[in-house]
């Protein structure tokens, strides 16, 4: 750091002024290294130096929101805990339900949304279905409004589920829209909001994994107040709930933790 620089602990409250976003709960090590590399890539010296930057430079505010957020997705990442979903959880859920009501959070650019979709029109006919997906990310939202995806992230989809719930334009895949129509997209912060409602099934995956012990454990409370009894949180492939029987949670299925009835 140079002698004029800003600490850490100054830059990150001037982000938080200028975008609400609190990196505090985010992990200090890595934040400090995807940090790191941002800067030397903008050609910054310092804090300082970066803040000037963001604040007069879009596609370097734009670079450090990528990097904060990190959006990596695909279409039923980890698909045989999406199988357990369509043939165990699913099924209970929506047991002697009309309608259910799921919570895709922080959802990237749609993948995890429009896998649920997927699910919902092949595994409950006759239960209607609101699928709520949010994310931090506003640009990362209008994109994943669109419903758009790319070969790689079709790689878990097969042939018969393409020819039924995507068209082929291009070099892209359009989800059709009777998944898109079960899916709203709202901006929502999971470290300053209040949950966006009640719900029977909470999708959050690969999202927590960036957030400090304190900020993870909060975010799992929130979780668990927003599920209605015997809804289910289902988590991603190498997350866990720390004290999840302290908070209540019941953890009958590996990914899975239900608030009980
Ligand atoms: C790696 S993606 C996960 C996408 C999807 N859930 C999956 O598992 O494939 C992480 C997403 O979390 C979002 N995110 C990061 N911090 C967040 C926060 N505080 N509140 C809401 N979303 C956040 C990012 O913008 C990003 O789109």
């Amino acid at each position: 750091m140079r002698q004029s620089d800003l600490t850490y602990e100054e830059f990150i409250a001037q982000i938080k002024q200028r975008t609400g976003i609190d990196l505090a709960l985010y992990k200090q090590e890595q934040m400090q290294r995807r940090l790191k590399g941002s800067m030397e890539r903008a050609g910054a010296d310092g804090y300082a130096a970066y803040l000037r930057l963001l604040d007069t430079n879009p596609s370097v505010r734009q670079v450090f929101l990528d990097r904060l957020t990190i959006n990596v997705s695909e279409l039923f990442r980890n698909p045989e805990h999406f199988g357990t979903l369509a043939d165990r959880i699913l099924p209970e859920i929506a047991e002697g339900k009309r309608g259910i009501r799921i919570w895709s959070a922080g959802c990237s650019y749609g993948a995890e949304p429009v896998s649920l979709a997927v699910l919902a029109q092949e595994k409950l006919p006759g239960v209607s279905c609101e699928i709520l997906a949010t994310d931090i990310d506003e640009s990362i939202l209008k994109a994943a409004a669109k419903g758009e995806f790319q070969d790689p992230d079709m790689k878990n989809v097969n042939a018969q589920r393409r020819a039924s719930w995507f068209v082929r334009e291009g070099t892209t895949w359009k989800a059709k829209p009777e998944l898109m129509r079960l899916i709203r997209f709202v901006k929502h912060n999971l470290l300053a909001d209040s949950a966006p409602g009640v719900f029977d099934l909470i999708v959050c995956r690969n999202v927590v994994i960036y957030f400090g012990d304190e900020a993870k454990d909060r975010v799992n409370r929130m979780f668990f107040q927003a599920l209605k009894p015997g809804g289910y949180l289902f988590v991603g492939g190498t997350e866990r709930v720390a004290d999840s029987e302290e908070i209540g949670f019941e953890n009958p299925l590996p990914f899975f933790y239900r608030r009980p009835r």
